[in-house]
């Protein structure tokens, strides 16, 4: 049962950044931060387990307070396992704890988590349910429409209802299935075709869920016309790859007095993070592979990229590569 003490999702999580796996670290979210103040961000997928090992906990889980509101993502499949994720999830401060469903993986497969789980609604809900228990924090899903031939409409409606008795808040559903034999990761986010129709009518169905709509949104209208039907939406590889052109969301979503955002001020923004990321012996170059997404479709976009590239990847790069990367945008009105 869902736990009265539970906080009540926020309603106000309307427009989020999906979790990517080597894409939406915590560089990737400050600078998307810069770029909508108001959307959910969250974390590439952590597996639980990891967890369990100390040393690694304060490099998997340490984020800047910009980045809230942010939603660590875990995957497993033990429910002792994950409630001890969500406790160390609620200590950090994380705003939401969500279990990956959705990640077809043969790697994930083997772990038996990800996506094969939809196979095991019972599992699922015993391992939200010590997850909701565990903390005050929010618990969400994000899952697939159905795997192989498990693809009804009733195996869906089903799976959810099970999945939200157990107390999880909030359903992210990427709109295609997967198949888990047969095709790699990347396959299954372009070859199962998107089914909107099949997760408008899960909320048709049960409209008290909060339904999340997530695959294949390219553009701040897709998203405006989604949200028509659903409580969110959820942005990923469109987001990632132009990143500006999520700029307007935050006044078209909640009405947020319009902020002139440019990609030389993005970087600007950036800069105390990566001062702070060069002291602690880190690579400029972490950074600068996402920063490249910034500039595209204007006059020597591609020389600015590579420029860039070319210098933030040098050993000994330092700040300064970003500031001069900056101020030409600035000169060039961008
Ligand atoms: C490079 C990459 C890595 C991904 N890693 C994760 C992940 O860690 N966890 C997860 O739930 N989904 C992951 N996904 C799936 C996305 O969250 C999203 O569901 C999918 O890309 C469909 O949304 P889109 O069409 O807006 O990109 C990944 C997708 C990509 C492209």
């Amino acid at each position: 049962m869902i736990a009265d003490s539970s906080p009540q999702i926020s309603n106000a999580y309307r427009f989020s950044i999906a979790p990517m796996l080597d894409c939406t670290d915590r560089h990737f979210r400050v600078l998307m931060r810069q770029v909508s103040q108001r959307c959910l961000l969250y974390t590439e997928m952590i597996v639980a387990k990891a967890l369990q090992h100390s040393t690694q906990t304060n490099r998997l889980l340490e984020f800047h307070a910009i980045e809230h509101p942010i939603a660590l993502q875990i995957g497993g499949d033990n429910p002792k396992v994950l409630a001890e994720a969500t406790r160390m999830a609620s200590s950090w401060g994380y705003d939401e704890i969500n279990l990956n469903i959705g990640c077809p993986s043969p790697r994930v497969q083997s772990g038996n988590f990800g996506a094969c789980l939809m196979a095991q609604p019972q599992q699922v809900a015993r391992c939200v349910e010590a997850m909701a228990q565990a903390s005050q924090l929010p618990v969400t899903v994000k899952h697939r429409i159905g795997i192989d031939n498990l693809d009804s409409e009733e195996f869906l409606i089903t799976f959810v209802d099970q999945v939200a008795q157990a107390g999880a808040q909030r359903f992210s559903i990427h709109a295609r299935k997967a198949w888990l034999e047969g095709l790699n990761p990347k396959q299954n986010r372009t070859i199962p075709p998107l089914q909107y129709e099949k997760v408008a009518n899960l909320k048709r169905k049960r409209p008290l869920l909060k339904i999340e709509l997530n695959g294949g949104i390219e553009t701040p209208q897709d998203c405006l016309k989604a949200l028509e039907t659903f409580d969110g939406v959820m942005v990923g590889r469109a987001a990632y790859s132009h990143p500006l052109r999520w700029q307007h969301m935050d006044e078209l979503i909640y009405g947020e007095q319009p902020r002139q955002i440019t990609a030389s001020k993005v970087i600007k923004g950036l800069l105390p993070h990566t001062e702070n990321h060069l002291v602690k012996n880190g690579r400029l170059w972490d950074i600068c592979k996402h920063v490249l997404q910034l500039v595209e479709e204007v006059p020597g976009a591609r020389a600015w990229r590579r420029n860039l590239s070319q210098k933030a990847q040098k050993r000994n790069a330092d700040l300064t590569v970003l500031e001069k990367a900056a101020q030409q945008l600035e000169d060039a009105g961008l």
